[in-house]
């Protein structure tokens, strides 16, 4: 019989009311008294870990075993008798006999994790177990049999790895019937305000701190950004933030300031508040972050040439500088005005005769090329130029992926 979706939601503590969320919990809801094996996929960081204990915990396997394995975290030449165990003397250093995880996890549930870095010849006896329960420990040639329910999980596509050899076409077909797809944060960012909330609420409390929330323009900006590391990484920037702003309301310059102190990958930075299509704010952001790095450039020339002070604070979301009143010299103070962004000339007017335009092509590409991984689809797409252009181009400046 199916559960109760909300009681998945509490029990689980998966947190999210978007339509992508609610279906994730849907289908979670729906298989989770069967025994069918199930397929979790997802970017890293969506909580495909936590949806295969919401799965065990609402089984009829809840009090019995979840053991979860990282497939890819255990060399090869001892996956095989990590998961099936060995017999005494089958390999060098086997000195007792000693019982896999699928034998620990007998009656219960097994969690294997990353399941596309096993290695081919271990898929055959993964496919082997899943469907008939049957197996033998390494070295031995008795056939065992266990009852464990399977929940498999990766981040990688397993359709191409299964096209390009890497993955077992059997396997893969028997794993994927139940497949449950975790959405990345940045198809539901609408669950970004409830994850902050539950995400400080709970980190506060845990610590002995006040929550204030986030300002609605500072929401804005985590709006913006397009979460690499996706709820994982939401959740680490809430903590390192309310941690150093315990009791104050989190502003738009907060979290700034947080980039700077590297808390927050900067060249990955939250964008500026803009309402333009996602790959126009993209491009200029990559155009602001090039011009910040020339302001600081020329700052630093002014101290090396003793013309002045460096900013007190080098704010990225901040506009051109403004001296402050009785300022001597050089530029010394920023005022914090981020709603000014918004009218910030793309280019700023310092820059213009100190950069080309072959400077400015190379250091764009170089950026997108970093931001999109080195997939030059996705890149040329970006740029607006054909693939084979990009091609030449990184050719030309030495772009190669190293
Ligand atoms: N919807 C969500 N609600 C609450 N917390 C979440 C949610 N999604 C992810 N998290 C949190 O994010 C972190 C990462 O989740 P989890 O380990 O389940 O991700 P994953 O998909 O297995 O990542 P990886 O591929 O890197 O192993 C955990 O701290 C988890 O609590
Ligand atoms: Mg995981």
């Amino acid at each position: 019989m199916p559960v109760n979706l909300d009681a998945v939601q509490r029990k689980s503590g998966i947190i999210g009311e978007s339509e992508a969320i609610r279906e994730v919990l849907q289908t979670i809801a729906q298989i989770a008294t069967t025994d069918i094996t199930v397929l979790v996929t997802g970017e890293s960081g969506t909580g495909k870990e936590m949806a295969a204990k919401a799965i065990h915990q609402h089984s009829r396997r809840k009090f019995e075993p979840l053991i979860t394995v990282n497939c890819g975290a255990i060399p090869a030449g001892i996956i095989e008798s990590e998961l099936f165990g060995h017999k005494k003397g089958s390999f060098t250093g086997a000195e007792d006999t000693r019982k896999g995880y699928f034998e620990a996890a007998d009656k219960g549930s097994i969690f294997l994790d990353e399941i596309g870095e096993t290695p081919l010849e271990t898929q055959v006896k993964l496919l082997r177990v899943i469907e008939t329960g049957e197996f033998m420990r390494v070295g031995d040639n008795v056939t065992r049999r266990v009852d464990v329910r399977v929940i498999a999980a990766t981040n990688r596509n397993l359709g191409v790895e299964t096209r390009n050899n890497n993955f077992r076409q059997d396997l893969y077909y028997r794993l994927k019937t139940v497949t449950i797809r975790l959405p990345a944060l940045r198809e539901h960012i609408s669950d970004i305000p409830v994850l902050v909330e539950r995400f400080g609420l709970e980190f506060a409390t845990r610590n002995d701190l006040i929550f204030k929330g986030f300002t609605p323009e500072a929401m804005r900006l985590l709006k913006a950004y397009d979460w690499p590391g996706n709820v994982r990484e939401l959740k680490n920037l809430v903590e390192s933030v309310l941690a150093l702003n315990s009791g104050i309301r989190i502003t738009p310059e907060i979290l700034a300031e947080q980039i700077q102190m590297g808390n927050f990958a900067r060249n990955q930075a939250l964008p500026v508040p803009v309402d333009k299509p996602p790959e126009q704010a993209d491009r200029e952001l990559v155009l602001r972050q090039l011009l910040y790095i020339r302001q600081d450039i020329s700052d630093l020339r002014q101290v090396v040439a003793g013309g002045g002070l460096l900013p007190q604070a080098v704010d990225p979301y901040l506009p051109s500088p403004v001296p402050e009143v009785g300022g001597a010299g050089g530029v010394i103070g920023y005022t914090r005005d981020i709603s000014a962004i918004e009218e910030r000339p793309l280019i700023d007017p310092e820059a213009i005769g100190e950069i080309t335009i072959e400077e400015l092509e190379k250091e764009y590409i170089r950026e997108s090329l970093a931001r999109f991984n080195h997939n030059r689809r996705r890149t040329a797409e970006a740029l607006g130029i054909a693939e084979r252009t990009l091609y030449r181009k990184i050719q030309t400046y030495g772009l190669e992926k190293r």
